[in-house]
């Protein structure tokens, strides 16, 4: 069956699906935007197993109990800081796609959403970012055939907007 890919406008802390991801810093010990919100809603066992983690470089992923959420697990994600595009940030950023899908699927997942990684406080501008999201999980998905659905979880409107019409695009 092949993986389902949507994009819906909601708070990702809501979400009762097998696993959400974080967009989360190199400690992996909270922040603001989206990763003080999943920290807030999971409640304070998490940052405790987040120290257990030793951190998690930019690209790369690590997975949680999803705690007080709806969600099973959570996948802490490390984007990169958008410096202008010629510093490795598209590679980053699919890497973070990619990495987050594997630790997933090593545990069973079938449903995960994803926050726009890197589009707020790191500056990414999110039609880049979004196109790079759909194709890595496009292409990593075929390798993990138990991943049924995957929800790209916007916050804001016109990126709900940006998102769906990405998704239409044919597949380069
Ligand atoms: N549900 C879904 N999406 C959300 C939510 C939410 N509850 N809250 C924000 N977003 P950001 P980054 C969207 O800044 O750019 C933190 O301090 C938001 O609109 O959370 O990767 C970390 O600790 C945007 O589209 O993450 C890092 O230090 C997207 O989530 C740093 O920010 C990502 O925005 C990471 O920056």
């Amino acid at each position: 069956m092949p993986v389902i890919l949507r994009a819906l406008r909601a708070d990702i802390t809501t979400l009762r699906v097998d696993a959400i991801v974080n967009a989360a810093n190199s400690s992996l010990l909270g922040g603001g935007g989206v990763d003080g919100a999943i920290h807030r809603a999971a409640g304070p066992d998490l940052v405790h197993e987040c120290r257990l983690l030793g951190g998690c470089k930019t690209g790369d992923a690590k997975i949680t109990a999803g705690h007080r959420l709806p969600a099973r697990y959570i996948v802490h994600s490390v984007g990169p800081v958008w410096r202008g595009g010629g510093h490795g940030e598209a590679d980053l950023l699919a890497s973070c796609y990619r990495r987050s899908v594997e630790v997933a699927s090593a545990k069973g997942v079938a449903s995960i959403a994803f926050p726009g990684i890197s589009t707020g406080i790191y500056g990414y501008p999110v039609e880049l970012a979004a196109d790079i999201a759909i194709a890595t999980v496009r292409a990593v998905s075929q390798r993990h055939p138990q991943l049924h659905e995957v929800i790209f979880c916007c916050f804001a409107a016109a990126d709900l907007a940006v998102y769906e019409l990405a998704l239409t695009e044919p597949a380069p």
